[in-house]
């Protein structure tokens, strides 16, 4: 239904105007809203994304367009359009749910033109008014304001057009770019040894010591470790050192790999002390690749291609079973049936892991390290038996059977935070609802302590997806890294939307304590049904060379045995790892927009910096970026080429041009240091 408003002129003032001005009324809900993009749910005309009527708050709109966040609208104004304006908020058929809060933006030609603050189930719609004058197309983008997408139900009510001419119309956005035959930059490792990976390691006082020297090169090849404190001790045919340390303290050691062809060294720094995964965990996990389907026996297999492929010689260390190695509340399938826990709390794995010490053993005797799964609810996110009231015990069986590293959800603790389960054994809550920070941060509290009080070091992983700013208090809890946002999945959509999004938790990155922007989605992917990823190939570079300069924690998600050249190049560039594992332990950050490229920028412990020039846009860029001076670089300076490892030019800060061609959502990853 259209309005027309037409200002009634006089004939007598008709003459004067030569023009008559007209608006007319266009309700968003008259275009074709099944050009939207989702996260759940189809798009409603006049209804909210469960199809109830519309309601924000206890107020009733007849029209609107009811969506649920990650949710995007394109539309083209063809031409006249002067105001945009709606009610918005979350919708009422989420019941109140905690989980819920959303974030409505306006774009216009790109640029934000509005946008709504945080909304939670409850709060008053909000009124949006926008001045579309010369705007072409719009966006209408709801986000999950970084806490994933649950609950996220969201409406644009009352939600109408003021046009002078031309018909706004909802378009397709973006579609996915176009195959890139892969390509290769990373150059073959040299047959001479090459001693990879970070340059410093920490270990608490009396923690088991497990660390493999990650060397390129042809084997055999001897290794030695000059200076190795007290305590510890190197196996010279595989790189293991182990052994405990008793006292606090630092300890510079020179590691050394020789072959037949030659000799490396690299200086090492050991730091025995409170703090432990001083770089991001690297390494990989279950989940997007076998999801519910996982066994003991995909595990292994992931610790032997690991081996296998060369990886564990660039660095790569962690082999985690994500969730179902415990039994489930309710699976048809048998081999998740069974008890919980034993008679005495203890948690029993399901059929498929029948010797969970046996498989961290095997994996500690490749030189890997091993990490598994839980929530802090009574049910995991797949709903399998998780911690709840078990904390101590489960942090004790993890170190029993050697485990090295906790990732630990927050599925189900929800009903416990908002009091909807009853507390039988009175654990104080401190709070009664996730957007309560008290109550958030307090499972992880629980769960922290009991994994310090442990004699042995587990790496812990908050998977709350950014829940009250996790980042401001992660650390605080023990956490070694935490998710920052909801679950990656391998479109370009997902992966950028994730990646680009992460300045505001930069700051809190630092040795101990890593942002997680979810895991890599590159290779075989499917969570139980493999596909190759679905990102393009400079979409791949893209998403490493992001997650690099991010500081994030890098775990490998597709099936290690499945691994084609690309990836596995992917996976090894040294250079490219060593600004993830830099030791200073910045996170980068968004330092200039231009157009479609997004300039990141990482500070680095050499003092120099890595900058990665990114194009979000569907067409390859060519700029000459002479930007250098007002990013504050000086001096004559170097620019290393990490993909390629190969210095590309000397350039004067001030005055010098770099020339760069950035491909369709490609990237070109630069080290700039003082030139010698
Ligand atoms: C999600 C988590 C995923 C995976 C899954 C297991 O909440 O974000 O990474 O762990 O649970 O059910």
């Amino acid at each position: 239904m259209k309005s027309r408003l037409v200002l009634a002129l006089g004939l007598s003032l008709a003459a004067l105007v030569p023009q008559i001005v007209s608006a007319e009324t266009v309700w968003l809900d008259d275009l074709n809203l099944s050009a939207a993009t989702q996260g759940w749910g189809e798009p409603h005309k006049n209804q909210s994304v469960d199809g109830k009527p519309l309601t924000i708050a206890g107020q009733s709109f007849a029209r609107g367009f009811g969506t649920h966040a990650e949710s995007k609208l394109h539309v083209n104004l063809n031409g006249g359009a002067q105001s945009f304006s709606a009610s918005v908020g979350v919708d009422d058929d989420v019941n109140g749910s905690a989980a819920s809060s959303v974030e409505f933006i306006v774009l216009g030609d790109g640029k934000e033109l509005w946008k709504s603050g945080v909304l939670r189930a409850g709060n008053a719609a909000k009124a949006c008014e926008v001045n579309l004058a010369g705007v072409k197309s719009l966006v209408l983008e709801v986000t999950a304001a970084g806490d994933g997408i649950d609950s996220d139900h969201a409406d644009w009510a009352n939600a109408k057009f003021e046009t002078a001419a031309g018909k706004p119309e909802a378009v397709a956005g973006e579609t996915p770019l176009a195959a890139v035959t892969p390509y290769i930059l990373t150059p073959a490792a040299p047959a001479t040894p090459r001693i990879n990976g970070a340059n410093v390691f920490g270990v608490r006082p009396g923690s088991p010591f497990l660390f493999t020297i990650p060397a390129t090169g042809n084997r055999p090849m001897e290794f030695s470790a000059q200076d190795l404190p007290h305590g510890l001790k190197l196996d010279a045919a595989t790189g293991r050192i182990t052994g405990k340390l008793k006292k606090q303290g630092e300890f510079i050691v020179i590691l050394g790999a020789k072959n037949a062809l030659g000799t490396a060294e690299k200086k090492f720094r050991i730091v025995v002390g409170d703090q432990i995964a001083l770089t991001p965990p690297m390494g990989w996990n279950s989940w997007n690749c076998f999801a519910g389907a996982v066994s003991a026996e995909h595990v292994k297999s992931a610790a032997d291609a690991m081996v296998q492929s060369g990886l564990i010689n660039h660095g790569w260390t962690y082999i985690n079973v994500d969730d179902y190695w415990q039994n489930h509340r309710n699976s048809k399938d048998p081999t998740l049936h069974g008890e919980f826990r034993d008679a005495k709390g203890f948690i029993v794995p399901n059929a498929r892991f029948p010797d969970m010490k046996g498989m961290a053993d095997y994996i500690h005797n490749l030189g890997l390290k091993a990490g598994l799964y839980s929530s802090p609810g009574p049910w995991t996110c797949g709903g399998c038996a998780a911690s709840w009231l078990h904390e101590e015990q489960d942090a004790q069986t993890y170190a029993k059977w050697g485990f090295d590293y906790l990732k630990y959800d927050w599925c189900s603790y929800g009903s416990i935070a908002s009091g909807k389960i009853t507390n039988a054994m009175n654990i104080p809550l401190y709070g009664k609802s996730a957007t309560n920070d008290a109550g958030a941060i307090y499972p992880y509290a629980v769960m922290g302590k009991f994994l310090r009080d442990q004699k042995r070091d587990i790496v812990f992983s908050l998977c709350q997806y950014g829940m009250a700013d996790v980042w401001n208090w992660g650390g605080s809890v023990y956490g070694n890294c935490w998710r920052t946002t909801g679950d990656i999945t391998d479109t370009w959509r997902s992966m950028s939307g994730i990646g680009f999004k992460q300045d505001k938790c930069a700051p809190h990155a630092q040795p101990g304590n890593w942002n997680d922007p979810d895991m890599l989605v590159v290779g075989q992917v499917g969570w139980g049904h493999l596909h190759p990823s679905r990102l393009t190939v400079d979409e791949q570079y893209t998403h490493i060379s992001l997650w690099c300069l991010l500081s994030a924690p890098l775990l490998i998600g597709c099936d290690m045995t499945k691994l084609d050249d690309f990836t596995l190049n992917l996976l090894e560039n040294d250079e490219v790892i060593a600004i993830d594992q830099d030791e200073l332990g910045k996170e980068a950050t968004c330092v200039e927009t231009n157009g479609d490229v997004r300039v990141y920028e990482k500070e680095l412990a050499d003092g120099g910096r890595a900058l990665g020039f990114f194009n979000l846009g569907p067409a390859s860029v060519d700029l000459q970026f002479n930007d250098l001076a007002k990013l504050g670089f000086t001096g004559s300076l170097n620019v290393r080429d990490l993909w390629r490892q190969k210095d590309v030019a000397d350039v004067n800060a001030a005055s010098g041009t770099l020339p760069l061609t950035i491909p369709a959502h490609g990237v070109v990853l630069y080290k700039l240091t003082a030139a010698k």
